[in-house]
């Protein structure tokens, strides 16, 4: 497969190249025979005329024959490696050798190796698998590899990011949730109110702070509240606890998406948050979404970490 946007970058790429080992051999071949160099008197000198530091002559000696041969060679070379392999624009070359193709069939036998492996632990339940010390090993290389850079290495999340090590889900915990999350992807939709205009906005933040038990102005509070149940209700339902369906978060815990202060939750109703989980299925194979899936799961219910709640 060649990248040219079409047949004469290939054709312009072609005559360089062999214009250039053409051009090659012709200086090669232009230079065989020494030049001649006639002194003053008429007779032939041994170098060329050029002197240095008083006594330092350049001989006029012939190229040495072994160099000749070689530049001959390497020319020879090029042109034989041209033939063989990709190179000379988009010509495949007469072996048919590709990188992709090695990458192809690299892949290939990595995966065959390993399928049995994964074949293993896809027998497994997740909560199996999470007990399993090799697959935890080989899930955190595959968490590290495709995940850290949004959920963090520690998996702690971020903001904006979901802490996936806590028992505080968006979309829920379940193994089952998990894998529909990793495998399709997910989009928070957390429209903007800033058409309420700045009073309203103001009020249910406070009241938003009130239920997690943050500081806020009373009045402005109860006022929130009338809002609150006017607005946001229907996503974050009547008690603020959220609904795993949609991805709203709970707003009753301690725990922020993007943070709790007035500051943050005010940004948050101006300008909306749509947070976005990137859907995996076409990237990972469902043998890897398995493993992942065990280690986020694992991540929150193992051992000593349920110890520690
Ligand atoms: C480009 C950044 C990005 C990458 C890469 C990414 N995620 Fe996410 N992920 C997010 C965001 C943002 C959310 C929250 C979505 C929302 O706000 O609705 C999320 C949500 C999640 C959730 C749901 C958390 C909850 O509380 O319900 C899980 C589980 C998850 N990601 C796991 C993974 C795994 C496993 C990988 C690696 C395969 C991964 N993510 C890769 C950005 C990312
Ligand atoms: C259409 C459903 C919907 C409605 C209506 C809605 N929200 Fe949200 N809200 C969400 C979703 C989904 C998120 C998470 C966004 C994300 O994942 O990026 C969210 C996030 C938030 C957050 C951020 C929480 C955090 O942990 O940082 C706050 C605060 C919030 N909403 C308050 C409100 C308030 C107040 C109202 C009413 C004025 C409201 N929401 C109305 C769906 C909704």
């Amino acid at each position: 497969m060649s990248d040219f946007v079409n047949a004469g970058w290939s054709f312009y790429i072609t005559i360089v190249t062999l214009v250039g080992i053409a051009c090659c051999l012709w200086l090669l071949f232009s230079q065989r025979k020494i030049a001649v160099v006639l002194n003053q008197d008429g007779s032939v000198a041994k170098d060329t005329g050029h002197v240095w530091d008083g006594d330092l002559r350049e001989l006029n000696n012939p190229l040495p024959r072994w160099w000749m041969w070689m530049f001959a060679l390497s020319c020879i070379f090029g042109l034989a490696y041209l033939y063989i392999f990709p190179g000379l624009g988009s010509n495949p070359g007469a072996s048919g050798y590709s990188t992709q193709g090695e990458l192809k069939q690299s892949l290939i036998m990595a995966n065959s190796e390993l399928k049995p492996v994964y074949d293993k632990y896809v027998a497994m339940s997740v909560e199996q698998v999470a007990a399993d010390p090799q697959a935890k090993i080989m899930g955190q290389r595959l968490y590290l590899n495709n995940c850290s850079q949004c959920h963090g290495s520690d998996a702690g999340g971020a903001k904006g990011f979901p802490n996936l090590t806590d028992h505080d889900w968006l979309y829920g915990g379940a193994s089952e949730n998990i894998k529909e999350t990793i495998t399709h992807g997910r989009g928070g939709v957390m429209p903007s109110f800033s058409h309420l205009g700045d009073e309203a906005i103001i009020n249910v933040t406070h009241y938003v702070r009130s239920l997690s038990g943050l500081s806020s102005d009373s009045i402005k509070t109860a006022r929130g509240k009338a809002v609150f149940s006017d607005n946001c209700t229907a996503c974050h339902g009547a008690d603020g606890k959220g609904n795993q369906m949609l991805g709203a978060p709970n707003l009753t815990d301690k725990v922020w998406l993007y943070g709790g202060t007035q500051s943050a939750i005010l940004e948050t109703l101006r300008n909306g948050r749509q947070g976005m989980m990137p859907a995996q299925e076409n990237v990972l194979s469902p043998e890897k979404i398995h493993l992942l899936t065990a280690y986020v799961w694992g991540l929150s219910n193992s051992e000593p970490q349920a110890a520690k709640k």
